[in-house]
């Protein structure tokens, strides 16, 4: 085992540099979210790309990078013209009032976006007509006749193959077929070298699953050149074409300018942050990752750095519509669950890249699990112990055993995992690195028993276990910052630590990294910490009215009220039963009938389970076993040890015999 490196203080610059000086020796990273549509409210899909984008620039920020985070709305075309005439408003005086709607709602989420651009910003307009010229100019904009089926809700033409039954794929409704004059952008020449350029930088697009299904794009014939005008006679509602003043600009190639725009280009800040990332979810991959690359292959400019497309959240499995009356309003969500819990939720349980369902069961279940009782209850135990045992002021600690060692390294480890997996975009995975620091300080309290040692008199040991403790708390608090802005601030507070609302917790996550210094001597705790309280599950409901009604069109059969001494199938499927690999299994140190087991259900997810098998299985004959298990039962302590779920069981004849698949399964496979 090896010691950590303790990190001295970094030495001051030997001259004072401006600031300006300073951000331009710093590694640039900038981020953007779609602009959304300002045709509807913003709903929990649009919260979650903008959370994760705020997430990963305040990660940035925190790994001491020069970051700008931009997100904005997305106010021209036809959708407009038509939400705005539904209200009877001007389209300005309507854009007006729900883009202020968006800039209003993303402080309520902890949304810290350095700018918010709108396309009907004179800069955007600026830059849109200048980028038009200049591709207009190099040749590769041509005015043509052409007939195509054209979208509304789209906004776009479809060609015949890429309709589905004649209809169009996303909206399922007929286009109209429309033929007229109008400006073209030669995409097709460059199609080739976009599909070269992917193959050759694996991680321009990610994750993989969306490169491929680009690739797919390029190799299906079906991309043409792109027409980037409407007719002035057909819509109004758009960017003049700095070449021809009855054409306005089609909405998508003037919207993803906005990347740009909002930089200044090509002067103001573009030379400082360009190339970005953006982050988009699947619906919208074809512009981002045709049309964008193509475009600015076209003016001469470099590519965004990557793309990372996430998947769609789903509502019982179903896609999040008005009409199911089934939309999840993120400001209510935080109204009554608090900001953080939330924003923890959002990216803890999705997988990046892949569908997520939402429901209110999964929200308690999860931060309940994971922050009323592995991260509030070690901040609650821990403050409440030093305010018993040390008066709440940091302790004098000795010399550091090898357990203590051994959790300094685990600090090490999960940080270096946190680090590398959030920045990969692995949310999910990097929190879960995270909690195993978590869940392991919790178990160090219960194998040091600090009231022991209390009991005995043995005070230096006593405060070395605390600052030990205390230590590896502040890594954890520093590390929540991106996801959890509030609550970070909150615990480093608590630990004593010198914080402000807004600015960066630490210089650098650098140094946090291996460093275990221990905190100072002296510094004032607080008594206590009860920041995410349990909540309870809420009462089975029956679905949305609109929700019955899609499932009734589906012909699914009635749902029965349940007889006496049934449960309801909403109650059923509220159990979270699942398959897992048995990794690890031993005696419960001080339960004879009872097993500790290690469970792996797949994604990074290990559990610990205690079971009463002891009677009935050898531990080591148990390793490699899958189990059936339900997982979102209440943790129960059982003689000191937490048990995170329960292992599924048969009994003959007083014996216990373990359920496990008929076949092997992968770890994590739903069991209904
Ligand atoms: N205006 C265009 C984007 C132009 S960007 C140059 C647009 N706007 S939108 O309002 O429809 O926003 C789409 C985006 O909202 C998705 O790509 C995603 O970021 C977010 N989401 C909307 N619904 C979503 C889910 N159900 N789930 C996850 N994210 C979703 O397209």
């Amino acid at each position: 085992m090896t010691a950590p490196r303790h990190v001295a203080p970094s030495t001051p610059p030997s001259r004072k540099s401006s600031r300006t000086e300073r951000k331009s020796l710093m590694k640039s990273y900038f981020v953007t979210t779609p602009i959304y549509y300002v045709n509807a409210k913003p709903h929990l899909g649009h919260a979650y790309t903008t959370v994760v984008a705020d997430a990963l620039a305040r990660y940035h920020k925190l790994s001491g990078e020069d970051t700008l985070f931009l997100t904005g709305t997305d106010e021209h075309g036809d959708k407009i013209v038509q939400a705005a005439e539904k209200e009877g408003k001007a389209p300005k005086e309507f854009v007006d009032g729900i883009s202020a709607r968006f800039q209003e709602l993303w402080p309520q989420l902890g949304v810290a976006n350095d700018r918010f651009v709108r396309t009907t910003d004179e800069q955007h307009i600026r830059a849109v007509q200048r980028f038009l010229q200049k591709v207009y100019d190099a040749g590769d904009i041509y005015f043509g006749e052409f007939g195509g089926h054209y979208c509304y809700g789209c906004e776009r033409f479809y060609t015949e193959k890429e309709l589905e039954n004649g209809l169009c794929p996303q909206h399922q409704t007929k286009p109209e077929f429309i033929s007229e004059k109008n400006y073209f952008f030669k995409m097709s020449k460059y199609l080739p070298w976009l599909r070269e350029y992917i193959e050759q930088h694996p991680d321009f697009i990610r994750p993989e699953r969306y490169r491929n299904e680009l690739l797919g794009m390029l190799d299906s014939g079906g991309l043409e050149d792109l027409c980037i005008s409407r007719p002035k006679s057909r819509l109004t509602w758009g960017i003049e074409l700095p070449f021809d003043k009855d054409y306005v600009c089609y909405v998508w190639f003037d919207a993803l300018l906005n990347y740009i725009s909002a930089l200044g280009w090509p002067e103001g800040d573009y030379a400082r942050y360009w190339p970005g990332e953006h982050l988009v979810a699947k619906d919208i991959l074809k512009p981002h990752g045709i049309f964008w690359p193509t475009m600015l292959k076209a003016a001469g400019m470099p590519l965004y750095k990557r793309l990372n497309v996430h998947g769609y959240w789903l509502v019982r499995d179903t896609k999040m519509s008005k009409s199911l009356g089934n939309v999840v309003d993120p400001v209510d969500m935080c109204r009554r669950f608090g900001q953080d819990a939330f924003r923890y939720f959002l990216l803890r349980e999705m997988h990046f890249g892949s569908d997520a369902s939402f429901s209110e069961d999964a929200f308690i279940s999860r931060t309940n699990a994971d922050l009323a009782n592995d991260l509030g209850n070690l901040f609650s135990r821990v403050l409440s112990m030093c305010a018993k045992y040390c008066d709440s002021k940091v302790p004098e600690a000795g010399p550091l055993n090898d357990e203590d060692k051994a959790v300094a390294e685990l600090a090490a480890d999960a940080l270096r995992n946190f680090r590398q997996l959030f920045g990969n975009v692995q949310f999910s995975q990097a929190l879960e690195s995270l909690w195993e620091l978590v869940r392991a300080l919790n178990k160090y309290v219960d194998a040091q028993a600090p009231w022991t040692l209390y009991k005995n008199g043995d005070t230096l040991r006593l405060g070395t276990v605390m600052q030990v403790l205390l230590t590896a708390m502040r890594k954890v608090a520093v590390c929540v910052w991106p996801v959890m802005p509030q609550a970070s601030v909150t615990l480093l507070r608590q630990l004593g630590q010198d914080v402000s609302d807004t600015a960066v917790p630490v210089a650098s996550l650098d140094a946090e990294e291996d460093d275990f210094t221990l905190l100072t001597p002296g510094t004032a705790l607080a008594a206590s910490s009860n920041l995410f309280p349990r909540r309870d599950m809420p009462a089975p409901t029956t679905p949305p009215a609109g929700e019955k009604k899609a499932k009734k069109e589906k012909k699914a059969p009635a749902a029965a009220t349940p007889a006496p001494g049934e449960i309801s199938f909403d109650h059923f499927k509220a159990v979270d039963m699942r398959v897992g690999t048995i990794r690890h299994a031993e005696k419960h140190p001080d339960a004879d009938r009872i097993l500790r087991l290690e469970i792996d259900f797949g994604e990074g997810q290990t559990r610990q389970i205690l079971s009463g098998l002891a009677e009935y299985y050898a531990p080591q004959d148990l390793i490699g076993k899958q189990v059936c298990a339900v997982l979102n039962l209440a943790p129960r302590k059982i003689r000191g040890l937490v048990s995170c779920g329960m292992v599924l069981t048969a009994e003959k004849d007083g014996k216990l015999c373990l359920l496990q698949p008929a076949d092997a399964m992968p770890e994590g496979s739903g069991i209904a």
